[in-house]
Formats: C-alpha cells, sequence, structure tokens
C-alpha cells in the first residue's frame, strides 16, 4: 500500500514537473501585450539552442539561420539558451539594439560565462562598473598609440615569429598555432610587460589555455571537468596576475604623476585609484580573453581569403614593398605607415566581413521596446546577428565573395559592417587587433611564399571560430 502511494507521488510529482516546465517555456508567449515576431520556441527546455548552435562554415549564415529567415523573415522569436528570444538578422534592429545600451537592452552573456570571467570582468558588467572599466580600456589602447615603443614591440614580435620558420624543419606549420602564440606574446608585453621567455608568460598561457576551454564546455562545476578547470585556472592567472602587481609595487616606489607620463601600461593600471584590486586583475584578464583568440583569428582568415586570391597576394606585395622602400634598414613600421597600408585595411575588413569571427553578441530587453510592427518584450533575450547582415545579399553585392577591393568605395563605420559590435560596447582593441595582423602581413608577405595543404580546410562557427585542421600550411622563403 505504501509502495503504491509513494509510486503515485513520483509520478504525480513527475507530471507536475514536465507539465510545470512546458508551461514556464511557453507562458512567455501569452504574458505580453503587444505583437511577438513570427518564430517557434521549439522543444521546452532546450528549445532551439542545439540547432542554432550547430557548427557550420563562418563564411556562411549556416542553416538554422537560413531556415528561419526564408520562414518568418529577418527578425524572429525562438527559445535559446533557456530564455525565450528575439534574434535579429536586421541591420536596422542590430544596429538600434548596439546604440540602445543599458536605456533599451542590456549585455547578458549565460550565467555560466560569469562563472568563469568573474563578476568584475568588462565583458558582463553593466552601468558605472562597465564604464570605469571600459575608460580603462580606452587609455591602453590610447597609451599604446602615444609610444614608439608598443608599436616597436609588436613587430618584434612578429619578425621573431617569422625568423623561426626559417629552419628547415618548420617549412611545414600550423598557421593558427604560429598566429596565437604571435598574438599571446604582443598582449602579455603590451599589458603586463613580460617577455615570452619569463616563467611568468609560460604559466600564464597555460592557465589561459585551460581557462579558454573551459569557456566553451558545458558549466558543470565537478572537480575534473573542464568547466571547472576553467575555474581553478580563474583563480591561478588571478594570483600569478597580482604577484606581478605586488612585485611592480615593491620594485618602483610609486610616483603616480610621473609615472603615468614615463611608464609602460601595468604602471597605469598600478596607479589608478578608480579600480579596485580585482577589478584591474579582471582588466587584465578580459584583455587577454578579447586580444589572443580573436586577433589571431583576423590574422588566420586574412591569409585563408588571399591564398585563394593570388591578386591581393600581389597587390600587398606592392603595397608592402613601397612602404619598406621608404625606410632605412631595419626600421621599425609606425602609425603613418599603418595608416599608408590601405589595401591591407580593406583586407582585412573583407576577411571580417567573411570570416565572422563574432557571429552574435548577447543581450535582453530592460524594458518593452516596440521596433517596426512588433514589441520585444522585457527580459526577453535579444541576439543580434552579426553574420547574417554581414553575407545578407541584399545589402552587399555578391556578399559570399571574398572581394577587398569593395572596400574601396564602401564606408566601412557603416550599419551593415559591425565586426566589433556597436555603441558604449563597441570592441577597444580593434585598432590593436588590425594594426598587429597589418605589422604581420607587411613581414610575411615580402619573406615567404605558402601554400595552404588542406584543401577543403574551412574556418567553422562552434559559433566561436576554429579552422578545423588549424590552417595548415607549406612555407618557404621568397
Ligand atoms: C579581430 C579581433 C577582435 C574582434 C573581432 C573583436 C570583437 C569584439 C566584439 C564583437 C565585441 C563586442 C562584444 C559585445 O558587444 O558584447 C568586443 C568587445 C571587447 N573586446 Fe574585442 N575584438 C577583437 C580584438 C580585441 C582586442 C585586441 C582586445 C584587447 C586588447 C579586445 C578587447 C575587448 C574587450 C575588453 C571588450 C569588451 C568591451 C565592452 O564590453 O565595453 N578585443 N570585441
Amino acid at each position: 500500500m505504501a509502495e503504491t502511494f509513494c509510486i503515485a507521488f513520483v509520478v504525480v510529482g513527475l507530471v507536475g514537473f514536465v507539465l510545470g516546465s512546458i508551461l514556464y517555456h511557453f507562458l512567455p508567449l501569452f504574458l505580453h501585450f503587444g505583437t511577438l515576431p513570427k518564430g517557434n520556441f521549439g522543444w521546452p527546455f532546450l528549445g532551439e539552442t542545439l540547432s542554432f548552435l550547430k557548427p557550420h562554415s563562418s563564411t556562411s549564415t549556416g542553416p538554422f539561420i537560413q531556415d528561419h529567415i526564408s520562414r518568418y523573415g529577418k527578425v524572429f522569436k525562438s527559445h535559446l539558451f533557456f530564455s525565450p528570444t528575439v534574434v535579429s538578422c536586421d541591420e536596422e534592429l542590430n544596429y538600434y539594439i548596439l546604440q540602445n545600451e543599458d536605456r533599451l537592452f542590456q549585455c547578458s552573456y549565460p550565467k555560466p560565462i560569469h562563472g568563469i570571467l568573474g563578476k568584475r570582468s568588462m565583458l558582463v558588467a553593466v552601468g558605472d562598473t562597465h564604464k570605469r572599466l571600459r575608460s580603462m580600456a580606452l587609455s591602453l589602447v590610447t597609451t599604446m598609440k602615444s609610444k614608439p615603443e608598443f608599436l616597436n614591440d609588436i613587430e618584434t614580435n612578429a619578425t621573431q615569429i617569422l625568423d623561426s620558420w626559417k629552419d628547415d624543419h618548420k617549412k611545414l606549420i600550423i598557421f593558427c598555432e604560429e598566429a596565437r602564440k604571435y598574438t599571446f606574446n604582443v598582449i602579455v608585453k603590451q599589458v603586463l610587460g613580460l617577455t615570452p621567455e619569463e616563467p611568468h608568460t609560460k604559466e600564464i598561457l597555460k592557465d589561459f589555455l585551460t581557462f579558454m576551454k573551459g569557456l566553451i564546455s558545458l558549466p558543470l562545476n565537478i572537480p575534473g571537468t573542464p568547466y571547472s578547470k576553467a575555474v581553478q585556472a580563474r583563480y591561478r592567472i588571478s594570483s600569478t596576475v597580482k604577484a606581478i602587481i605586488e612585485e611592480r609595487r615593491r620594485r618602483n616606489a610609486q610616483d603616480c604623476s610621473k609615472k603615468m607620463l614615463q611608464g609602460d601600461f601595468l604602471e597605469l593600471l598600478l596607479c589608478n585609484d578608480t579600480l579596485s584590486e580585482d577589478e584591474k586583475v579582471s582588466f587584465v584578464l578580459d584583455s587577454l580573453l578579447g586580444g589572443y583568440e580573436t586577433t589571431s583569428l583576423l590574422l588566420a582568415m586574412v591569409l585563408f581569403f588571399i591564398t585563394q586570391t593570388p591578386s591581393a597576394v600581389d597587390q600587398l606585395k606592392v603595397e608592402h614593398e613601397k612602404i619598406r622602400s621608404m625606410k632605412k634598414a631595419k626600421e621599425f613600421l609606425n602609425w603613418d605607415d599603418y595608416r599608408n597600408m590601405e589595401f591591407t585595411q580593406c583586407v582585412m575588413n573583407e576577411a571580417l566581413r567573411c570570416g565572422n569571427i563574432v557571429k552574435f553578441v548577447h543581450r535582453k530587453a530592460i524594458k518593452d521596446v516596440k521596433f517596426r510592427d512588433y514589441t520585444i518584450p522585457s527580459g526577453w533575450k535579444v541576439l543580434p546577428v552579426f553574420t547574417a547582415v554581414h553575407l545578407d545579399p541584399s545589402l552587399h553585392t555578391k556578399a559570399l565573395q571574398f572581394n577587398p577591393w569593395r572596400w574601396q568605395t564602401q564606408d566601412q563605420t557603416c550599419k551593415k559592417f559591425t565586426p566589433f559590435g556597436g555603441g558604449s560596447r563597441c570592441c577597444p582593441g580593434f585598432e590593436l587587433a588590425k594594426l598587429e595582423v597589418a605589422f604581420f602581413i607587411h613581414h610575411l608577405i615580402q619573406t615567404y611564399r605558402w601554400k595552404v595543404e588542406d584543401d577543403d580546410e574551412q574556418p567553422m562557427a562552434h559559433p566561436y571560430v576554429e579552422f578545423q585542421r588549424g590552417l595548415k600550411l607549406s612555407v618557404e622563403c621568397c
């Protein structure tokens, strides 16, 4: 009797749970006023998340977006990342979302990401905390621009990597690994003043790789899982960064007014009294995270696309040989040289448009928002999908074709091109990233010829972007 009662109790409980969950899943469809965009909520719990995240070439919008646009139009509702969602593939709405940060929409990354990045990370912070962290990031870029040594370090790092390919056994290289080595060494030097040989650099790189793996793993904080290892790795990086900060403090008795004028970026960070110690550590992590993988991917994308476009390689060669011919032997590149790399800028823009390093960003509506004929209810997730706009054939002629020459007439600050996001969260590191890539290309193009080994190599959006086999190249000196 007691057993039957128990079973009945469990069954009723289960049915209640399932019905409750289904109700909870679909309730947002009824609890709002105004017209929702068309679309489909998919399965209870997961909604359409798995199809949305299904890997596809990052040079295409992928079957999920294609299918949904053709069925519902460029703005549709769905249920993604456990939340009712409006997905926007519309250039006007994307722009509106980005420009109305903190007024109508707010940055809203999934909770497990907060667990790894920490609540002081600029990538997840909102309001005043975000403003304070962001102004620090902007001063990193300003400092970098104002000091030739920063640019010289970038170039030295590029030539060191390229020189290491000259040994015979290095003729076959995994380009993505080399690109990562380069961008990691650059950002660690720029932010912490460390060279690749220093033990702290190696420690940070090791932990950072674990940290990155956790960011894209299942968020299970159980010992041994990639997620839990990432949380631990973040803790270790924080300790290493704190130790570096302490070391620097001991070495230099602080005179911040003077140091601000003379010192490197770490000194600027140390002298900043608007940020707490934890925020300073988070800032370093954000810079590593923002500046490492994305920039190395841009470099790989440029290489991937120009390899298929020999006339672009020829034109790049002419541009860079001209810049070099106006300099003394071994003279470092400067900002003016970078600005004169006009065709290189076109190539980078086109690689960003076609390669789509960041497919979409996470936002939520903080008020009911009326846009055209429909309402986006307060609390709903909102995903502006940049890839869909970058590859929209109604906005870009022959949108799927890599054509850097289009940028000789097209404005790169337009609404239909947002590889670095926009509004008050627009990427603060975009110029640093482009400069790094341009300097590397400057030396690569004048030193080597190369061939991609795997004909079917593709950048895949998981949605984090990755070359399946790391872009294997055979290289030889020209
Ligand atoms: C090709 C390279 C890069 C790409 C494609 C890229 C892309 C982006 C995008 C799309 C955002 C906006 C995220 C959002 O709105 O939620 C962003 C923000 C950010 N990026 Fe980048 N980024 C690149 C390089 C860099 C570099 C080199 C750094 C650092 C030195 C950096 C640091 C950051 C930071 C700190 C943010 C957060 C800004 C904020 O929330 O105010 N990024 N990036």
